[in-house]
C-alpha cells in the first residue's frame, strides 16, 4: 500500500457531537451532474465546550461556495480535505450553506446518489449522506428535512423523498416538488428517488382508525408483481399493532423497487428503497423461498420504524440494538405466518452455516463490535442473526409477557433518541426485575461457546445426573473469557418415549416452563443436574428450541439419538438430534476417506431415515423435509480442525448416496404421492409439500438418476409455478446429460427478460459441479444480463460459487481461489462493498490442509500487493493476514 493504511475507530472513544444540526434545508438539482445546496441549523452542543472546530463529513464532492450566516467565506475561513471540511470556529448557533457538485451517474459503489437502471436513488446507511453534502455524518445528529427535488419532467417524473410532499411545481420540461420530514431523524436514514416508475396504491387501516397510504414503486410493467409484497406489508402492520401496539406514524409508506442494491433493503423513514428482488413475485416467477423472503425483508423494514428509526443508535457500534431486535420482531412475526417451528429449524441451519464460521474466523467480533475500519463490514450474520439470538435468549428469560412489555417501555423511554445497546438491556433489567449483569457478556464476548455435556446413571440410588460444562474459544483480541449466562431449555423421556415430569437438584437456578420442561440458567464454567427418583436411565433432550445460540456436544450415543428422532416431543430437539446423527456418520466418512477407506454407514442410519420417509403423508411435511435434509458441506467443514474439502464433499456424497439406497423404491412411491393435486398455493401446507418433495428428488438423484430424468422433464414441462420449475432445475443440476442441458436452454428461453428469474439460472449453474466450471463462469458472465455493476448478478455467479461450489472453489490446482481473487480486485474497482463480501470466502485459510492453505494465501497476499484496496477490502484481507 503507497497510501497511509485506513485506521480503524474504537467504541470507547466515543464523545458526543460539539455540534448538532437541527434542521436541513436541501435542494437536490439533477441533470448531467447534480448540485446539492444545503442549508444547516447549527446548534453548539451546551454539554461540550465551546470554540471547538466544526467538522463536516463530505467525499467525492466538488465544493462551490459556502456561506456563514448569509456571508461567503473565503478559502482562509476554512479548510477542505478528501474526506470532509473544517471550519475552525463557530459561533453557537448559526447557519451554514453549503453548494456541492456531485456525479451519481459514475457512482459504482451504490452509496450516496447513484443510477441504477434508469432512475436515481440513495444509499445513506452506514456512511452514505457524506457523499451527498457536508454533513455531520453520525446517527447522535438528529434532523428535520426539507428536500426539494429538481429535474426533467420526462425522465423523472417521479421525485421522492421522506415525509410529505408539501409543495410542487413545473415550468418547460422541468419541475420540483418539496417533501417534508417532521421527524427529527440522522441522515443515514435519508431517501430521494427521481425516475418514471410505476406506481401501485392501496390503503391499510390502523387500529385507531387512520388511513395510511401504501405506495409501491416499480418499473413500469411490473405493477402486477407488487400484490404479495403489499400484503405483507399490511399483514406486518397489523402484526406490529397486536403484538406490540405499534401503530404506524405517518400517512404514506412508500416502497421504491432498485434493481442495482448493496443490500437487501433500506428502512428510510417513510421511503423504503428495497432490492427488487425482496417486492417483485408472482407465481410463475417466484419461488416460495422468494415470497417467504418478501414477507420476511418487507417485515423487517417495516418494524425498523419503531426499533430503529423513531429509537435510534447513538453511534455504530451499537449497531445491533436496531438489527437484532428487528430481525427477532421480524423471525416472530414470520413464524406467526405459518411455518412455526420449521422457521426456527432454518434460521439455525443459516446460523450454523454461516454465524458460527464467522465466530470462528479472523473476522469473529462481539455482537457490539469494539472497532471498525469500514463500517460497512459489520452488517453480519454476528451483528444480525446472533444478535437476534441473543434478544431471543433475553425473551426466553423474561417471558413473552415480560419482554414485551419491557421493550413497550424502552419505546416510550427513548422516543426520538439515539441510545445505546445498554439503554435497551438496562431497560429490559429494570421493567421486568430480571438481573441481566452476566448476560451483557453476550454482546461484549466473541465466539461461539462450547457446552460439553456428560451423563451418568446410578440405577442403585436411582439418580439420572448431568454434567455441563461451557467454554468460550478465544477470538481475535480476546483471550481467557468468562462464563456466560445461557438459557438451557431441557426436558426427560422415559425409555417409552413419554415426557418425565421433572425433579431437579442444582445449585443453578431453574425456571419450570411445564411439567415436563425446564429452563435451566448455566452461570458457571461448571453445572450439575441432579434428577433423583428415575427408574430407569432417562434419555434427555437439550438444547429445546435452540434456546442459545451455542455448540453442543451431546452426551448421546447413536442409540439414544435414533430414540429422540423417533419420540422428542420439540421439533427442534428432534430436527437435531436427527442431524446430529447424520454428522457424525459424515464425520466417520470423512476420516474414512482421508485414510485410503471407503466410508461405511450403520444399517439403523438408513432404517431411522427410510421410517422418517414412509411417513411423507403425514401433515408436517416442512418439518420432514428438514429431517431428511443432509447436514450441508460447510457445516460438516466446521466441525474439523483441518479442511480437507474432497474429503469433505466425499463424505456428504457417499451419506447422501448410502440413504439413497436404503430408502430405495420407496423414494419413488413418494415423488409420486408428493405430486400436486391442484393449483399452486402458498400455504405452510403446500409449501411442505414441495419441500419434501425436492427433499426427495435431491435423493433421487443419487438413487435413480434416469427416473429422476424423467420426473424432472415431466414436472418442468406441467409446472404451473416457479418453485416446480425450478426443483426440476435444480434437482438435476450435477447431472450431466441431454436432459439438463436441453431443460436449462429452454428456460433461458423463457425467461432471459427477467433478470430475477435469471439470477436462479445463473445460480444453479456457478454451483453446479463439474470439471469446467470455471470456464462456465467466464461464459455466465459474457451473458447479455450479467454486468459486474449489478450486485444481485455478481451474486448470483460468483457469490453463489464462493460459498455453495467447494470442489470448484478448492481445486487442487488453485484456480478457483485465483478467479475468486481475479474479480474481487477487479469489483473492488467498482464496489468496495461487494468484493469485500466475495473475498471472504479466502479468509479462513488457516483451517486448510497445507495445499490450499498456501494457496489460499498465496492469493490474499496478491489482492493485499495489488495496492489502492477500498477500505472493506483492505479491512479484511489485513485482519484474515494479520
Ligand atoms: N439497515 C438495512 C436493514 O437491515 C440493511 C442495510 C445496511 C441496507 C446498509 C443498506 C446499507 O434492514
Ligand atoms: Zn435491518
Amino acid at each position: 500500500m503507497t497510501a497511509a493504511a485506513p485506521q480503524p475507530k474504537y467504541r470507547k472513544d466515543y464523545t458526543a457531537p460539539d455540534y448538532f444540526i437541527r434542521h436541513i434545508d436541501m435542494t437536490v438539482d439533477i441533470g448531467e451532474t447534480t448540485e446539492v445546496e444545503a442549508l444547516l441549523d447549527i446548534e453548539r452542543n451546551p454539554d461540550r465546550p465551546s470554540g471547538q472546530p466544526l467538522q463536516l463529513d463530505g467525499e467525492n464532492m466538488k465544493l462551490l461556495s459556502i456561506e456563514l450566516d448569509g456571508k461567503f467565506l473565503t478559502e482562509a475561513d476554512f479548510e477542505v480535505h478528501a474526506k470532509g471540511l473544517n471550519i475552525p470556529s463557530l459561533p453557537d448557533r448559526c447557519q451554514l450553506r453549503t453548494r456541492v457538485v456531485i456525479d451519481p451517474h459514475n457512482n459504482t459503489a451504490l452509496e450516496g446518489l447513484y443510477r441504477s437502471g434508469d432512475i436515481l436513488c440513495t444509499q445513506c446507511e452506514a456512511e452514505g449522506f457524506r457523499h451527498i453534502t457536508y454533513y455531520l455524518d453520525r446517527p447522535d445528529v438528529m434532523a428535520s428535512f426539507r428536500t426539494t427535488i429538481k429535474a426533467d419532467r420526462s425522465t423523472y417524473p417521479v421525485l421522492l423523498s421522506n415525509g410529505n410532499p408539501i409543495a410542487e411545481d413545473a415550468e418547460g420540461d422541468r419541475h420540483w416538488i418539496t417533501w417534508d420530514d417532521p421527524h427529527p431523524k440522522p441522515c443515514y436514514l435519508f431517501a430521494l428517488v427521481a425516475g418514471d416508475l410505476a406506481r401501485v396504491e392501496d390503503t391499510y387501516t390502523t387500529a385507531s382508525g387512520r388511513d395510511v397510504a401504501l405506495r409501491f414503486y416499480v418499473d413500469h410493467g411490473n405493477e402486477s408483481r407488487c400484490t404479495h409484497a403489499m400484503q405483507s406489508l399490511k399483514a406486518a402492520m397489523a402484526w406490529d399493532e397486536r403484538v406490540y401496539g405499534l401503530e404506524y406514524d405517518l400517512d404514506v409508506y412508500m416502497v421504491v423497487a432498485v434493481s442495482a442494491f448493496n443490500m437487501g433493503a433500506m428502512e428510510n423513514k417513510g421511503l423504503n428503497l428495497f432490492n427488487d428482488r425482496f417486492v417483485l413475485a408472482d407465481d410463475t416467477s417466484a419461488t416460495d423461498e422468494d415470497y417467504i423472503h418478501i414477507e420476511d425483508v418487507i417485515g423487517h423494514e417495516y418494524f425498523h420504524n419503531y426499533t430503529g428509526n423513531r429509537v435510534t443508535l447513538r453511534d455504530w457500534f451499537q449497531l445491533s440494538l436496531k438489527e437484532s431486535l428487528t430481525v427477532f420482531r421480524e423471525q416472530s412475526f414470520s413464524a406467526d405466518q405459518g411455518l412455526g417451528a420449521v422457521k426456527r429449524i432454518g434460521e439455525v441451519r443459516q446460523l450454523r452455516r454461516v454465524q458460527f464460521p464467522e465466530d470462528a474466523s479472523p473476522m469473529a467480533h462481539p455482537v457490539r463490535p469494539e472497532s471498525y475500519i469500514e463500517m460497512n463490514n459489520f452488517y453480519t450474520p454476528t451483528v444480525y442473526e446472533k444478535g437476534a439470538q441473543v434478544i431471543g435468549m433475553m425473551h426466553t428469560i423474561l417471558g413473552d409477557a415480560a419482554f414485551v412489555h419491557a421493550v413497550q417501555e424502552y419505546l416510550e423511554k427513548f422516543d426520538g433518541q439515539a441510545v445505546t445497546i445498554e439503554d435497551f438491556v438496562a431497560t429490559l433489567e429494570q421493567s421486568s426485575g430480571q438481573d441481566l449483569q452476566q448476560f451483557r457478556l453476550w454482546y461484549s464476548q466473541a465466539g461461539t461457546p462450547r457446552l460439553t455435556v456428560t451423563e451418568h446413571y446410578d440405577a442403585d440410588a436411582q439418580v439420572y445426573e448431568l454434567v455441563i460444562k461451557q467454554h468460550v474459544p478465544d477470538t481475535p483480541g480476546q483471550k481467557n473469557k468468562q462464563p456466560m449466562h445461557i438459557p438451557l431449555v431441557l426436558g426427560l423421556l422415559d425409555d417409552s418415549g413419554q415426557p418425565v415430569s421433572l425433579d431437579i437438584e442444582t445449585a443453578a437456578e431453574v425456571t419450570p416452563q411445564s411439567p415436563t420442561q425446564a429452563l435451566v440458567h448455566l452461570r458457571e464454567t461448571e453445572t450439575t443436574l441432579r434428577f433423583p427418583n428415575r427408574p430407569s436411565r432417562p434419555v434427555v433432550s437439550l438444547l429445546r428450541g435452540f434456546s442459545a445460540p451455542v455448540k453442543l456436544d451431546l452426551p448421546h450415543d447413536k442409540s439414544d439419538l435414533h430414540f429422540l428422532v423417533r419420540h422428542d416431543v420439540d421439533p427442534f430437539s428432534r430436527w437435531d438430534a436427527g442431524q446430529t446423527l447424520l454428522l457424525r456418520a459424515a464425520l466417520e466418512a470423512e476420516q474414512a476417506l482421508r485414510a485410503g477407506n471407503a466410508p461405511a454407514f450403520d444399517e439403523a442410519l438408513g432404517e431411522t431415515f427410510s421410517a422418517l420417509l414412509e411417513t411423507a403423508g403425514s401433515d408436517d411435511q416442512a418439518l420432514l423435509a428438514e429431517m431428511l435434509a443432509l447436514p450441508g458441506e460447510t457445516y460438516i467443514a466446521e466441525q474439523l480442525d483441518v479442511v480437507d474439502p474432497d474429503a469433505v464433499v466425499g463424505a456428504y456424497q457417499a451419506l447422501r448416496q448410502y440413504l439413497a439406497g436404503a430408502m430405495g423404491e420407496h423414494l419413488k412411491a413418494a415423488y409420486e404421492a408428493l405430486r400436486p393435486g391442484g393449483a399452486y398455493r402458498i400455504d405452510a401446507g403446500s409449501i411442505g409439500r414441495r419441500r419434501l418433495q425436492r427433499q426427495v428428488m435431491d435423493y433421487l438423484a443419487a438413487y435413480d438418476p434416469d427416473a429422476l430424468a424423467g420426473y424432472c422433464w415431466q414436472q418442468y414441462d406441467k409446472a404451473d409455478n416457479m418453485t416446480d420449475t425450478i426443483g426440476a432445475l435444480a434437482a438435476i443440476n450435477d447431472l450431466p446429460g441431454d436432459t439438463r442441458e436441453q431443460l436449462f436452454a429452454d428456460f433461458e428461453q423463457r425467461w432471459r427478460e427477467n433478470h430475477l428469474v435469471m439470477d436462479k439460472w445463473l445460480r444453479l449453474q456457478s454451483t453446479a459441479r463439474r470439471d469446467d466450471i470455471l470456464e462456465r463462469l467466464e461464459q455466465l458472465m459474457q451473458h447479455p444480463i450479467f454486468s459486474l455493476r449489478n450486485p444481485n448478478r455478481v451474486r448470483a455467479v460468483i457469490g453463489a460459487f464462493t460459498v455453495d461450489n467447494m470442489p470448484g472453489l478448492h481445486r487442487i490446482d488453485g484456480s478457483g481461489y485465483r478467479f475468486v481473487a481475479d474479480y474481487t480486485l477487479k469489483i473492488d474497482q467498482l464496489n468496495g462493498q461487494l468484493s469485500a463480501r466475495l473475498v471472504s470466502c479466502l479468509t479462513r485459510w488457516r483451517r486448510y490442509e497445507p495445499q490450499r492453505r498456501q494457496l489460499m494465501r498465496a492469493e490474499l497476499e496478491r489482492i493485499q500487493q495489488a495496492g489502492n484496496l477500498s477500505s472493506n477490502l483492505y479491512e479484511i484481507v489485513s485482519k484474515s493476514l494479520a
